[in-house]
C-alpha cells in the first residue's frame, strides 16, 4: 500500500520547521519547489567551508586535460587542512573535520543542472542531508550547518540529484569527508604523511582524453557503468613514495557499477583496522579485500621491511554487477594474475620507528540484536531486476515525498533489515537464469550505520562469489553492504536522533537514478 504523504508533515515530524519558515516552506511547495537552507545567524561554526560545484578540467592522463565536472572550494573559518585537494589529479576534495564540530558548508552550483550534496554514511537532519527533493538549481546556494555526530572514519559526499547522480559522480563530483575523534586519537595510528586516502573509479575515454559515458539505452544502465581504466585519485599511475613504516591506507569504491577485489602485490595481508563507519574494535586480518561501491575499508600496512627503492602495488580485479571479470585488453597495463596494479608505494630511504598495530582500537556503540523490534519478523527489502526495470519491493522510486506503510520506522528503535536478492530467481521465462537478472547489489541506507548480521542462500555458492565472499568485511559499522546474487542479508540498524524521511537504494549509480531506491520515514 503506497499513497502519498505531503511532505511538510514529515518535515514539521522532524522538528525541522520554526514558525513562519513553515509558511514559506508550504508556499514554495504549491510550486514544487523547497527554498534553498540559508545561513542561520545563531549557528557559530568551527568549520566553514565554501564548496562549489562547477565545469573545469583536470589531469587526469598524460596529454590533453579532460574536461570534468568538479567540486572546488576554499575555508573562510578553521584550519587551513579543514579543506584539501587529494594527491593525484586534485579535483577530489577532502573535509577534515572533528566529531563534535560545528560546519557550515556554502554550497554554490554552477553546474548547468540541479545539483545537491549528500553527506554518505552521516546521522543528520534531514534538510542536510542531500535528499533529491532539495536539490538546487545552477545559480543557487545551499547552506549546510550541522553538528558532525558521527564517530571517527572514512565518509564521503556526492551530488544526489534525482537521475543524475550517476552522471554527475561519473564527471568528477566526490569528495571525502574525514571525521576524526578522540577514541581514534587514543589509537594512536600513522597521521599526516603516513595516512592516505585512495580513491578507486574507473573510467573510459576517447582518443582526445574526454571521458566517456553510457548512451541512453535502458539496457546499459540495467547493466551499470564499467570503464576500461581504473583511476587511482583521478590518475592511471598513481604512485606515491611512503616512508619505510606503518602506513593507514583509507580505501575508497567512488566507481559507478564496478566491484573491486583486490590485494597486495607482495602477497602482504590486509590489516583491516576500519569500515564505512570507523574503526574496528581489533583488526582483523584477510588475504584480499572485495569493495562495492560506496564500501571503504581502512587499513594498515607496514612498509619497513622494505629497502629503499622497492615497489609494493594494489593490485585490482574489477568485476561487473553480473559478476564478469574484467580481464586483459586495458590499453596496454600489464596484469599480475589477472588483476591491475593500480596504485604504487615506493619505499622511500627514510625510515620510521613502526609505530605499533593496537591490539584495540576502538568499542563502537553496542548494537543488541536483542534490542531489535523485529527480530523474529525482519523488514524485508526485495531486490529485483523485472521488465526492465530495477526494483525494491517490486517497484521504483516514486514522487520525492512518497512513502509506502512498508517504509515507516519509529525513531529510537533497532530494527532487523533483510536485503533478499534471490526472488527473481526460479520465476521461468529468463528471469533468473538470465545473466541480466543476476546482479550483485550494494546496498546503502542514509542516516544510520549498521551491523551485518549473516548471510544465507538458497542453493549452492558458485566459484565467482566465493572468491568475492572471501573479501567481504562484514565486520564493524557499515552503510553499504554488497549482497550477491541468491544471497539475503540481514543487518541491524537503530533509528537514533533525527527523524525524518530518507533514502535507501542500491549505490549502483545506474540502479540509483532508474528508481531502485525508496523514502524511509523515521517517525517519532
Ligand atoms: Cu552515497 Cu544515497 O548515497
Ligand atoms: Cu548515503
Ligand atoms: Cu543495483
Amino acid at each position: 500500500m503506497i499513497h502519498r504523504r505531503h511532505f511538510l508533515q514529515g518535515l514539521s515530524a522532524a522538528g525541522l520547521l520554526l514558525g513562519n519558515a513553515r509558511n514559506a516552506l508550504a508556499q514554495a511547495m504549491s510550486h514544487g519547489r523547497i527554498p534553498p537552507a540559508e545561513a542561520t545567524p545563531g549557528f557559530d561554526p568551527d568549520v566553514e567551508l565554501s564548496l562549489r560545484a562547477e565545469t573545469g578540467t583536470a589531469q587526469l592522463l598524460d596529454g590533453a586535460p579532460t574536461a570534468v565536472w568538479r567540486f572546488s572550494g576554499n575555508v573562510l573559518k578553521g584550519p587551513a587542512d579543514a579543506l584539501t585537494f587529494l594527491d593525484g589529479s586534485g579535483h577530489i576534495p577532502v573535509i577534515r573535520v572533528r566529531r563534535g564540530q560545528k560546519l557550515r558548508v556554502h554550497f554554490d552550483n554552477a553546474l548547468p543542472e540541479p545539483s545537491i550534496v549528500h553527506w554518505h554514511g552521516l546521522n543528520i537532519v534531514q534538510r542536510m542531508d542531500g535528499h533529491p527533493m532539495y536539490a538546487i538549481d545552477p545559480g543557487q546556494r545551499f547552506v549546510y550547518e550541522f553538528e558532525v555526530g558521527n564517530r571517527a572514519g572514512s565518509y564521503w559526499f556526492h551530488p544526489h540529484p534525482h537521475e543524475r547522480t550517476s552522471f554527475q559522480v561519473y564527471q568528477g563530483m566526490l569528495g571525502l569527508l574525514l571525521i576524526s575523534d578522540e577514541e581514534e586519537d587514543a589509537a594512536q595510528l600513522p597521521a599526516g604523511a603516513q595516512d592516505v586516502a585512495l580513491v578507486i573509479q574507473d573510467r573510459s575515454f576517447d582518443g582526445g582524453n574526454q571521458l566517456v559515458y553510457l548512451g541512453n539505452a535502458r539496457h546499459n544502465w540495467m547493466m551499470g557503468f564499467s570503464g576500461e581504466r581504473v583511476l587511482v585519485n583521478g590518475r592511471p599511475d598513481y604512485r606515491r613514495e611512503v616512508v619505510r613504516g606503518a602506513q593507514r591506507v583509507r580505501l575508497f569504491n567512488g566507481s559507478n557499477a564496478t566491484l573491486y577485489h583486490l590485494r597486495w602485490s607482495n602477497g602482504a595481508p590486509f590489516t583491516v583496522i576500519g569500515s564505512d563507519g570507523g574503526l574496528l574494535e581489533q583488526p582483523v586480518q584477510q588475504a584480499t579485500l572485495t569493495l562495492g561501491i560506496g564500501e571503504r575499508a581502512d587499513v594498515w600496512m607496514d612498509f619497513s621491511s622494505l629497502s629503499a627503492g622497492d615497489t609494493v602495488q594494489l593490485l585490482a580485479e574489477s568485476w561487473s554487477p553480473s559478476l564478469q571479470h574484467f580481464t586483459a585488453e586495458q590499453l596496454g597495463l600489464p596484469l599480475v594474475d589477472g588483476a591491475r596494479p593500480i596504485a604504487a608505494f615506493v619505499a622511500a630511504s627514510a625510515s620510521v620507528d613502526s609505530l605499533p598495530l593496537p591490539a584495540t582500537l576502538s568499542r563502537y556503540p553496542a548494537l543488541a540484536l536483542d534490542e531489535a523490534v523485529n527480530a523474529a519478523a525482519p523488514r524485508r527489502v526485495e531486490i529485483s531486476m523485472m521488465m526492465g526495470s530495477p526494483r525494491l519491493n517490486g517497484r521504483s522510486y516514486g514522487a520525492m515525498d512518497e512513502v509506502a506503510d512498508s517504509d515507516r520506522v519509529t525513531l529510537d528503535t533497532t530494527e532487523v533489515w533483510e536485503f533478499a536478492n534471490d526472488v527473481s530467481m526460479g520465476m521461468g521465462m529468463g528471469m533468473g537464469m538470465g545473466g541480466m537478472m543476476q546482479m550483485a547489489h550494494p546496498m546503502h541506507v542514509h542516516n544510520v550505520s549498521f551491523r551485518v548480521l549473516g548471510r544465507s542462500r538458497k542453493g549452492a555458492q558458485s566459484d565467482v562469489h566465493q572468491h568475492l565472499a572471501s573479501g567481504f568485511t562484514d565486520y564493524g559499522l557499515k552503510d553499504v553492504v554488497l549482497v550477491l546474487p541468491g544471497e539475503r542479508v540481514q543487518v541491524l540498524m537503530k533509528f537514533e536522533n533525527h527523524a525524518g524521511l530518507y533514502l535507501y537504494h542500491c549505490h549502483i549509480l545506474e540502479h540509483e537514478d532508474l528508481g531502485m531506491m525508496h523514502n524511509f520515514l523515521i517517525e517519532t
